[in-house]
């Protein structure tokens, strides 16, 4: 079955979809993105995820390429033409095409709007082993809260950790303190059972998976703060995990080489990863 992508206005396929060479989004990162979870064709959390784009898109002042409930038809319509029960969406907003120059054009361009659909296997409530992280110094700009497709200080890190056969890269700030992961929040619980994440700023990405998680751990009655966490705590934390559109909850065992609490998967990661995957159940589903 041919898979389908959606290029400026048209369903094409997705081996010869394309965008033209002086897209802004190409030459200059000029552009913004989002990736959703999908669940049994449901989308997790979409609402956030297009407020999130809305406020990206407007800290760049690119306009939007469609009306929000056109993109909300577009979506639904790639996953129903690509059959996409579990994996994800993934969205691109550009300033669109124009001769290069870095100022914005002079004359009015449409935004390019590109959507890819992904599936992936299903996650359960099983986290399995956990993972490893590896530790990368943030050297990232100061405006991390906006999801730009400008993520070169991104890919180093993840690569970096990859080449040490960590799965995910955790960035650490010049007072010592980690902000996030390359593509995901990083959370740890201290020994006296306290989840912390860092709190949202303009030095990390305010995390869709994150700020539902932290609606669940309440309900939980979890003890939650958020504030910085050296890479030191975090090693000598009882649990540490990641959260994503993609990993939605997936404890690390492993930082630098050296075993978080006991080098195993913790309770708290696993009974949150249970929560969540509860809640991503949950929604409508894309007929
Ligand atoms: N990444 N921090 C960074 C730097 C991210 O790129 C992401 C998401 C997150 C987690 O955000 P959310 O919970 O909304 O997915 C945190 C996506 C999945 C990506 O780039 O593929």
């Amino acid at each position: 079955m041919a898979r389908y992508a959606y290029v400026n206005g048209r369903y094409v396929d997705h081996r010869h979809a394309s965008v033209h060479i002086e897209d802004r989004g190409y030459q200059l990162a000029d552009g913004v993105y989002e990736v959703v979870g999908i669940r049994d064709g449901k989308l997790i959390d979409e609402t956030l995820h297009i407020d999130r784009l809305d406020r990206s898109l407007k800290e760049l002042r690119i306009g939007w390429p469609v009306a929000r409930s056109t993109l909300g038809f577009i979506i639904r319509e790639l996953m129903r033409r690509n059959n996409l029960r579990d994996g994800l969406v993934y969205m691109q907003v550009t300033r669109g095409v124009a001769r290069r120059d870095h100022a914005f054009p002079t004359t009015p361009v449409t935004p390019a709007l590109v959507i890819t659909t992904k599936n992936t296997k299903r996650l359960d409530a099983d986290p399995g082993p956990g993972i490893a992280i590896k530790s990368h110094p943030d050297i990232r700009w100061e405006r991390c809260d906006i999801k730009t497709v400008a993520l070169l200080p991104n890919v180093l890190a993840k690569q970096a950790a990859r080449e040490s056969g960590a799965y995910e890269a955790w960035l650490v700030d010049d007072k010592g303190c980690v902000t996030e992961g390359a593509s995901t929040n990083a959370w740890i619980v201290t020994n006296d059972g306290e989840l912390v994440t860092r709190q949202t700023d303009n030095g990390i990405l305010a995390g869709i998976t994150r700020h539902s998680l932290k609606t669940l751990a309440n309900s939980m009655q979890l003890k939650f703060v958020e504030r910085p966490f050296t890479l030191a705590e975090a090693k000598k934390a009882k649990e540490a995990f990641i959260t994503s559109a993609t990993s939605f909850v997936t404890p690390v065992v492993k930082i630098d080489g050296e075993a978080v609490g006991d080098g195993k998967v913790g309770p708290t990661a696993r009974r949150l990863r249970e929560e969540y995957v509860r809640f991503a159940s949950q929604g409508e589903a894309v007929t």
